[in-house]
């Protein structure tokens, strides 16, 4: 069985290693870091086969793991990422926003072929990267519109500089249209999305996102319209927001959980 590592104990992190430790994912959890000591503590309290906390997340790199888990934030990928594929770790990245860095990604596609090691990037909260992965050559527009309620976007660095005022919004709003790097920059915890399909169709510069504040709703919306030579592509998907963090949508989630289950298994591999 694997031996995994997690970088950071808090609403996806929490939930991968209790799937790991009810058998779901077939690998064994064996050492956790978080910058918060309490996170860490809680999440392993609720554990039956307990992981070793780490001090500190060289020492988790350097742990007898064969991959770590980051599910803590951008910064913990700008800081931590280069260490762990060094360390000859495979490395599963949530914090996605992180890579639409060109110098970051530059520097973890060469890792990984220096160390000859993998990164892993789950789908997150959408569908159809499997589609839009095998038309990449031939595509043409990708457009995605996110919905989310205000209370799921507050905190956004977008909000030191603009005059929106959610606490104001009645109906829904876009408040902001722009090209993925922006959108990322601009509202990091909240748009991983655009970040994975940046990645896979046509990069950031030409991945164009709009974000609606819409009071009315619960749910945390992607919208995808990709169009091209090989035809039109429309994929929308009505998230529920994680009960511990409504930033996350459960299929993040679950589609990590997915992922991990896939790399620790043997078996036939479905999909593209
Ligand atoms: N790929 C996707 O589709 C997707 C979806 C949702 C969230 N995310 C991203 O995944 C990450 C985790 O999400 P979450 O909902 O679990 O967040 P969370 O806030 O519930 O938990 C994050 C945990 O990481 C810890 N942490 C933050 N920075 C750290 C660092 N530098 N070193 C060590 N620990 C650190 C925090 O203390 C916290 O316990 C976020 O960056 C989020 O934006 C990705």
């Amino acid at each position: 069985m694997k031996r995994i590592g997690l970088l950071g104990c808090g609403a996806i992190g929490t939930s991968i290693a209790i799937a790991i430790d009810g058998g779901k994912i077939p690998a064994t959890l064996t050492h956790v870091y978080d910058k918060s000591k309490e996170n860490s503590k809680k999440l392993v309290e609720r554990l039956q086969t307990k992981p070793e906390i780490t001090e500190n997340v060289g020492l988790l790199a350097a742990a007898p793991i064969e991959i770590i888990i980051e599910a803590a934030s951008q910064e913990a990928v700008r800081d931590n990422a280069l260490t762990i594929l060094q360390n000859k770790k495979d490395l599963m990245i949530m914090s996605v926003g992180a890579l639409l860095d060109e110098s970051i990604l530059e520097v973890i596609l060469q890792a990984c072929k220096d160390f000859k090691k993998k990164v892993y990037l789950p789908s997150g909260a959408i569908a159809g990267l499997d589609a839009i992965k095998s038309v990449k050559d031939e595509l043409e527009s990708v457009i995605l519109v996110t919905t989310k309620h205000p209370q799921s976007l507050k905190g956004a660095k977008f909000f030191e500089t603009s005059d929106v005022n959610l606490e104001e919004i009645k109906q829904p709003t876009t408040i902001f249209e722009g090209d993925a790097s922006k959108a990322v920059k601009l509202f990091p915890a909240n748009i991983n999305v655009a970040a994975l399909l940046s990645l896979t169709g046509l990069g950031s510069q030409k991945t164009n996102v709009r974000i609606v504040a819409d009071p009315n709703t619960d749910k945390n919306t992607h919208s995808i319209e990709a169009i091209g030579s090989f035809g039109k592509l429309f994929i929308k998907v009505e998230n529920i927001p994680d009960q511990n963090n409504p930033k996350t949508s459960r299929l993040a989630i679950l589609s990590a959980i997915e992922k991990l289950r896939q790399i620790c298994s043997d078996e036939i591999s479905i999909g593209t």
